[in-house]
């Protein structure tokens, strides 16, 4: 049996599982959620493998509150207020990453912002307390499907992929955190979530703007030209020229002298996925005219990674589907 009942002994147990980076469901005041280690980019690959996310939407963070927010990421004067205002509690902030941020990559989606919240729910609370980790968590369900709030659906969804589903009851609110995005002064909402639109409004002292009814609103971690490294990409390479660089994967990867990567010399998706956003990076900061990257499968992780390069090849061609949560 996945699920557990919250309880000491399982909340230490479910640490030590994030800690070993293995993933675990646990239940927050929104809906539960599937999460990992934060600083661990192969355990955050073994979420959406679980998942099996058509494609890498960045996670959110969950932290005990400011002072573990401000070792990730850059949090102004704007960003407190919100967070003094309403953490603990179902609201995530998009903010800058800081320079060096231990978080990995994979969990932005390669993007340099990152989502953070601090969940109200004991047990969620609990298990951060203990863990002493960031953890890295989507709702627990597959990909487009609705989020779990009770144990049961979380086990429905998933089975026994987490190691454990920690059961604490039904969720308190049933609905996703309120995502904004703080860049600066501005204020952008990215979700519409628990957290009400005129509470944070109030805070603010001034409106947000509001999706036009009906529309999506979509995530700027979903708009094609934030994947896009400066260098060119050449996919479906079968080598690599003089001035190029090479992301390989599997275990027939070409001979070549250039700055080279393989994301899995075993051809393991998701170790592939771990590697993914850190390997782009560091070539793309390699200095070469282009990185030519070989072909990966396309079932499992690699729809996934394969949306992710042919967005990064050819960032203003591939429309941006306006896709919810
Ligand atoms: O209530 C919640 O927020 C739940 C519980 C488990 O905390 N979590 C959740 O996570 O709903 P998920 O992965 O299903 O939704 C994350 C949302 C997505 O809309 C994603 O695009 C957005 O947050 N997001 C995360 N990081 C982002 C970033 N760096 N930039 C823009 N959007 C981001
Ligand atoms: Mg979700």
């Amino acid at each position: 049996m996945t699920i557990v009942a919250a309880t000491k002994e399982s909340i230490d147990r479910a640490a030590k599982a994030l800690a070993k980076g293995e993933i675990v469901a646990f239940p927050t005041e929104t809906v539960y959620g599937l999460g990992a280690n934060a600083l661990n980019a192969a355990a955050v690959a073994k979420v959406f493998a679980a998942k099996d996310r058509p494609r890498f939407n960045p996670l959110i963070v969950h932290v005990l509150g400011e002072e573990e927010a401000e070792a990730y990421a850059a949090v102004n004067d704007t960003a407190r207020k919100l967070i003094h205002a309403f953490w603990p509690g179902p609201l995530s902030l998009v903010l800058p990453r800081k320079s060096g941020c231990a978080i990995a990559d994979l969990v932005s989606a390669g993007l340099d912002t990152i989502a953070l919240r601090a969940p109200s729910n004991r047990i969620a609370r609990a298990l951060l307390e203990v863990a002493k980790l960031p953890i890295a968590a989507p709702s627990a369900n597959r990909s487009g499907r609705i989020s779990p709030t009770i144990a049961a659906h979380v086990e429905a969804e998933l089975g026994s992929l987490p190691a454990m589903i920690l059961d604490g009851g039904p969720c308190a609110l049933g609905l996703e955190s309120t995502v904004l995005g703080v860049d600066g002064d501005d204020v952008t909402l990215l979700r519409l979530g628990a957290l009400p639109l005129e509470e944070i409004e109030t805070v603010l002292g001034r409106k947000l703007a509001r999706p036009e009814p009906g529309s999506h609103v979509s995530s700027p971690g979903q708009l094609a030209t934030h994947y896009a490294p400066s260098t060119p990409l050449h996919l479906d390479a079968r080598s690599a020229k003089r001035g190029e660089a090479l992301l390989a994967f599997g275990p027939h990867a070409p001979e070549f002298a250039g700055p080279t990567i393989n994301l899995s010399p075993r051809g393991d998706l998701v170790e592939a996925a771990a590697n993914f956003f850190a390997a782009l990076r560091t070539l793309d900061a390699a200095g070469v005219e282009t990185i030519a990257v070989m072909p990966i499968p396309a079932h499992g992780l690699g729809e996934a990674l394969n949306d992710r390069l042919k967005r990064a090849s050819s960032p203003a061609t591939i429309p941006v589907s306006a896709e919810l949560p």
